[in-house]
């Protein structure tokens, strides 16, 4: 990477600004899941250990830039406290008097998390006088925010301009293995995507195919193709405005491109509906498909065999149905057992392998979900292009 990280700079008794991505799934209040809590762990104790106070801001949802309680960071900073094994401050803004105060009164070796940026409008408009106001809090910008790096944001782009700005250990990290994926990949180079939408993916699979030996291609978006060969998809999703994107992507791509074969269908797109696996060209009147079949499986573990680098994003059915998870979890599997480098995109592909019981066997597991894609369709994310260049 030839951005600077929080090892190129002298952090002793300097009061160090931090935005991490602690945007985490929530319910009744409480934190469901804390990995990218955990994730920010290692810089968060670097830059303690350096000697000096740490500011910690993030977003939380989309609270549609006014204050509102349930969008509230509180939450996230007492299960950080517990990890941390010290305690964390939090404020009751992100700007203004009160949190200048509490910034001053700050001494090394303590920590204080600003509520949700976006309880200001200007957050999202990447308004600069915010973006200032949040730097005066400190003197140095840290970005660990990998999965908000696709968003020029006052605290993720606007206030790298006015401070000393590097990334955390988080950030290098995802830029490391997400970025073998798109820049001198280890070949043999086997790429996967699934997932709804061919529309989201295009410019992935465009990117992926020029750099790996061979795509993948599964998930809702597959019957998209699999219509584009001819194949009546009866009642599956199907995107007609992408089709003849999807026929053109499979003249140029030739042999590289491997479709499902078989697929599980059902009556109904609900987990207790019929279900029964058929071949992509005897999908019944009135079904639809909602997972890879066994033969896709098997020819997929045959494309992955003696692969060095394996990049995987997005699921291969409607895996949060029991019934419809095995094709997903079977490719989690297949992945775990590789011995290749794995790198999952993250959102629902991290949570696939993490369902399936393999997400430690994986080499990284992005806590990016968006920032991922955007990074895989080869964009610079401005929240890095803002950083100090090495
Ligand atoms: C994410 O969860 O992908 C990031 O935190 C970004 O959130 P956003 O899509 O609301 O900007």
């Amino acid at each position: 990477m030839n951005k600077k990280t929080v090892k190129d700079i002298d952090l002793k008794g300097r009061r160090v600004i931090m935005r991490v991505d602690f945007n985490v799934p929530m319910e009744g209040g409480k934190v469901t899941d804390d990995k990218r809590i955990r994730a920010s762990l290692p810089t968060i104790q670097y830059v303690l250990d350096q000697g000096a106070s740490l500011i910690l801001m993030s977003h939380l949802g989309r609270p549609n830039g006014g204050s509102d309680p349930e969008f509230s960071l509180r939450a996230a900073s007492e299960v950080l406290a517990s990890l941390l094994g010290r305690p964390v401050k939090m404020a009751p803004d992100c700007v203004g008097p009160e949190v200048e105060q509490m910034a001053k009164a700050l001494r090394p070796g303590e920590v204080l998390m600003l509520e949700n940026t976006r309880f200001h409008a200007g957050e999202e408009k990447n308004d600069l006088d915010l973006a200032r106001q949040m730097a005066s809090l400190a003197d140095v910008y840290v970005n660990d925010a990998f999965g908000s790096a696709h968003r020029a944001h006052s605290s993720t782009e606007g206030i790298a301009h006015f401070l000393p700005a590097v990334s955390g250990f988080l950030m290098e990290q995802e830029l490391e293995y997400l970025g073998r994926a798109v820049s001198n990949p280890e070949h043999p180079y086997i790429a996967i995507l699934g997932g709804a939408k061919v529309s989201d993916k295009i410019l992935v699979v465009e990117t992926l195919l020029s750099k790996c030996d061979k795509l993948i291609i599964g998930g809702g978006m597959a019957n998209t193709f699999l219509a584009a060969k001819g194949y009546n998809m009866q009642d599956s999703l199907v995107e007609s405005a992408s089709i003849e994107t999807a026929r053109s992507i499979m003249a140029k791509a030739g042999n590289k491109l491997l479709l499902p074969v078989d697929a599980v269908v059902a009556d109904k797109f609900e987990a207790e509906a019929n279900s029964k696996v058929v071949d992509v060209d005897k999908v019944p009147a009135g079904w639809r498909i909602m997972d890879i079949g066994p033969k896709s499986v098997s020819a997929f573990k045959a494309a992955l065999n003696g692969a060095r680098l394996i990049v995987w994003n997005g699921p291969m059915g409607v895996f949060e149905m029991p019934r419809f998870a095995e094709g997903t979890f079977a490719i989690a599997r297949l992945l775990a057992e590789s011995g290749a480098t794995t790198v999952i995109g993250g959102g629902d592909s991290a949570s696939a392998v993490k369902k399936a019981g393999v997400a430690k066997q994986m080499t990284h597991v992005s806590t990016g979900g968006g920032a991922s894609l955007e990074f895989l369709e080869g964009k610079e994310l401005p929240g890095v292009a803002a950083l100090q260049d090495k």
